[in-house]
């Protein structure tokens, strides 16, 4: 790196070097967007950088498979591994940094500080993934930490990483603002997700009843049905008649504080998680009831 130039279309694997180039990058006044990732980059991923891109003057993809997120049993061996291609995309993309840290980097020797958020964290993909949520924030914070953004980008497609979050960055006062972009789906509707790619094409082909179960729900919702467990039935009928399948979970619940509602009076959070072929997907929307205020 020469001196007095933030470089680009780089590789950093140590936090040492990241903060060198953004205590430059800082210098100059830019503007610093960030985009957590653990690699295996998809379109979903690449819509965050173009909205870092839109925003911020220099754009730093952090690529780390966060192994204290994944639960004994869950796919972290198998998570694909496919750095080389990532980084073309993002630089093709036009980010700036590419961030890739080892595990000795971000949990040292020695390491013993957990980030546990509250009430939003126990629900759902919490209730499914004991300690999944604690992983995440804590790797969160310590990326947000390494890489001092303004702003740092997430997908909707983990609604509820997105409110823990945003919660865990409001709760301890980290000088972020949070923005969560809009899901990416393939041409059948079925979410982007680097767990796609596991299914058979015959599961992938099975797999856009996840999207078809939420149209469902949101035309019972336009036609009057405000009845959740009524709701919640015909998302899981719908499901299970696509093929085999386990529902982990198809909850109906505020979208803030992900309690379960009874009935869909305002707007309403759908999320479920599905097994298919032992891959677990998750999608969610949101449920807008034509009267409600
Ligand atoms: O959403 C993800 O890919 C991960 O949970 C994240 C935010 C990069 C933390 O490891």
């Amino acid at each position: 790196m020469t001196e007095g130039t933030a470089p680009s279309g780089n590789l950093v694997q140590t936090a040492g070097e990241l903060s060198a180039i953004v205590r430059l990058v800082r210098r100059d006044g830019k503007r610093i967007g960030f985009v957590p990732t653990m690699g295996a980059l998809h379109d979903g991923h690449l819509s965050l950088v173009r909205a870092s891109l839109d925003e911020c003057d220099y754009t730093v993809v952090s690529i780390y498979i966060n192994p204290s997120q994944f639960g004994a049993g869950e796919d972290l061996q198998q998570y694909p591994r496919t750095l080389d291609a990532d980084r073309e995309a993002v630089q093709a993309c036009g980010a700036d940094l590419v961030f890739a840290p080892s595990s000795e980097e971000v949990y040292p020797p020695g390491y013993a500080t957990w980030v546990e958020v509250g009430s939003v964290a126990e629900p759902l993909e919490g209730e499914c993934r004991p300690g999944h949520f604690r992983g995440v924030a804590t790797v969160v914070l310590k990326l947000l930490n390494m890489v001092a953004p303004d702003v740092a980008y997430f997908g909707q497609k983990d609604y509820q990483q997105a409110l823990v979050v945003r919660r865990m960055v409001e709760d301890l006062n980290v000088p972020v603002a949070i923005r969560v972009c809009p899901i990416v789906r393939e041409p059948d509707g079925l979410a982007m997700s680097s767990r796609n790619r596991y299914l058979s094409p015959q599961a992938r082909e099975q797999a856009a009843v996840l999207w078809q179960s939420l149209c469902l729900a949101g035309r019972l919702v336009e036609q009057g049905q405000r009845d959740a467990e009524a709701i919640a039935e015909q998302v899981r009928r719908l499901i299970l008649s696509a093929g085999p399948a386990r529902i982990d979970y198809v909850a109906l619940a505020d979208p803030e504080t992900l309690r379960p509602v009874a009935r869909v009076e305002g707007t309403t959070v759908l999320a479920l998680a599905v097994r298919i072929e032992g891959t677990r997907l998750i999608d969610n929307c949101l449920l807008h009831p034509p009267d409600a205020s």
